[in-house]
């Protein structure tokens, strides 16, 4: 991988709407010499979202967009994005959905994480279906983002033991805790092949 530093890391935007734990870690992640990525921005989609406070926290730039599906909204994205030279976005608990056109811009540069063992459990809810299916196994996925929800090429994944006793709450908080670092090491992963 080339060492990137200060100023020649990717400009990388945030995308959050809720907790933002994976935004905590991938900002600690950004501040280690051996990390491409240095966060200019986080945007949320919804004006509560408490990753806003973690983003105050660390003094790095916030800004709130709808989502909605209207060009001219997704145009202001898009000009917010190009104006500040962010050339890489990630994805963390983003719950809308980006058009095709949004997408087209950022071709190969968008990054998600799913709190599943992708191809299985897209979509919303996925601990408590896979606790239903009796899955041995769940786990967390870091791919890239294409027009088909969920299922762009998958950069790394970690598989994670469903206990016997095992609650939607509790595999929650378990795979979360295997997202912090995962999430990281795929961008890290990602950049090692460019
Ligand atoms: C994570 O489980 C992530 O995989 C999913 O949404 C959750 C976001 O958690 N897409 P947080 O906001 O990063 O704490």
């Amino acid at each position: 991988m080339k060492k990137l530093i200060g100023s020649n890391k990717f400009k990388t935007a945030v995308f959050i709407s809720g907790n933002g734990s994976n935004l905590k870690s991938l900002i600690r992640f950004s501040y280690l010499k051996k990390s491409p990525i240095n966060i200019k921005i986080v945007i949320s989609s919804n004006i509560k979202a408490k990753g806003l406070k973690i983003a105050k926290r660390f003094k790095i730039k916030t800004k709130i967009f709808s989502f909605d599906k209207n060009i001219k909204n997704e145009n202001d994205v898009i000009h917010f994005l190009i104006r500040n030279k962010i050339t890489f976005i990630c994805l963390a608990g983003f719950m809308k959905i980006l058009s095709k056109n949004f997408l087209n811009k950022f071709k190969g540069k968008i990054l998600n994480i799913h709190p599943s063992l992708l191809p299985k459990y897209k979509g919303l809810n996925t601990h408590q279906r896979a606790i239903n299916n009796n899955e041995k196994y769940s786990g967390c996925t870091v791919h890239l983002v294409n027009s088909k929800l969920d299922s762009g090429k998958i950069i790394l994944q970690k598989k994670i033991r469903i206990s016997n006793n095992e609650t939607a709450k509790s595999l929650t908080e378990k795979i979360l805790k295997q997202e912090h670092t995962l999430y990281p090491k795929a961008i890290k992963k990602l950049f090692s092949n460019r």
